[in-house]
């Protein structure tokens, strides 16, 4: 569906027949990280949407909106296997009309780490999806852990505005030698591919430290980096350990949840990853999601 009218008129019927509608917005170029939120949402609800939409308001000035890969044919048949029932594909003339004005920003939230490197890119990816909750009404929406931050400052959103739809966190989808499945992956070269694979193991390393004992933010921070560090193609954008509700910088692990955060450059592209860390009942064993 490309208009707005003809996605809105479509979840009104879906919703008069008692449909338990699903949302699963992306920007295409599409993997099984977003494939992972299909098929979750195929077991949640009763009609599966997904959106593409390359969103230009989340992209700065200097950031790759021209070159970002475009995969149209292909997302459509995948899609199409993955069970969903309907794609909304807008182009941007329908989402942002020349006398657009509106836009929602998440206070606090969005200026630190991801915010700090891309300013403005929260309040284009609130704004859009603000607009695709109103078009499309879901119930359910999926996000990937992959965007830690994303997702947060989106339930924060879905909390003060009094959103009616709930926000669901899938895990993160990796490659086998533990990289983040990203749409930006197939910029890198084969020897920054290898590379890459850095991100994955200082987080990997950071779990190692934790299960022997290390509960010093700083501690892990240096972990971190040091793995970083042994990597020449890497260069670290930032290494956060955080409150994983405030994103405020935590200084221990202890009883609330936490993420370990990077952002780091391979060569040209800019990857991010993260690292959940969850109090559990054994004080001595948190949970360490990767
Ligand atoms: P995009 O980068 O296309 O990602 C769409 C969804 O897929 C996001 O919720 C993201 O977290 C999830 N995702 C990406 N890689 C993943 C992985 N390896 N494992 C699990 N989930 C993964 O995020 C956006 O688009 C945009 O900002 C959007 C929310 C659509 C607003 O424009």
């Amino acid at each position: 569906m490309r208009t707005i009218s003809w996605m809105k008129e479509t979840v009104r019927q879906a919703r008069a027949e008692n449909h338990v509608v699903a949302l699963v917005p992306t920007m295409g170029a599409l993997h099984e990280g977003h494939l992972s939120l299909i098929r979750r949402a195929r077991v949640d609800c009763s009609r599966v949407y997904a959106s593409i939409f390359l969103n230009p308001t989340q992209f700065g000035p200097n950031e790759d909106l021209s070159k970002y890969p475009r995969t149209f044919e292909r997302d459509v048949e995948q899609l199409t296997d993955a069970g969903v029932d309907i794609l909304f594909a807008p182009d941007a003339k329908e989402m942002y009309p020349p006398e657009f004005r509106s836009y929602v920003n998440i206070e606090g939230l969005s200026e630190r780490l991801e915010g700090r490197s891309r300013p403005g890119h929260f309040r284009g990816v609130a704004t859009v999806v603000l607009k695709l909750f109103e078009i499309v009404q879901p119930q359910i929406a999926y996000f990937g852990r992959k965007d830690a931050q994303q997702v947060r400052i989106l339930q924060q959103m879905a909390t003060d505005l009094n959103l009616n739809v709930e926000i669901v966190v899938c895990p993160i989808v990796r490659e086998p030698d533990g990289l983040a499945l990203s749409s930006r992956n197939t910029y890198l070269n084969p020897e920054e591919r290898r590379a890459a694979a850095a991100l994955h193991r200082a987080l990997d390393e950071t779990r190692r430290e934790l299960n022997a004992g290390t509960r010093d933010a700083l501690q892990l921070q240096s972990t971190i980096r040091r793995v970083l560090s042994n990597e020449p193609l890497a260069r670290v954008d930032y290494i956060e350990i955080v409150d994983a509700e405030s994103f405020e910088p935590a200084v221990r692990i202890g009883a609330r949840p936490i993420y370990a955060l990077l952002a780091v450059f391979i060569g040209k592209t800019r990857l991010i990853d993260n690292l959940l860390i969850e109090p559990s009942a054994d004080e001595n064993a948190p949970v360490c999601s990767l």
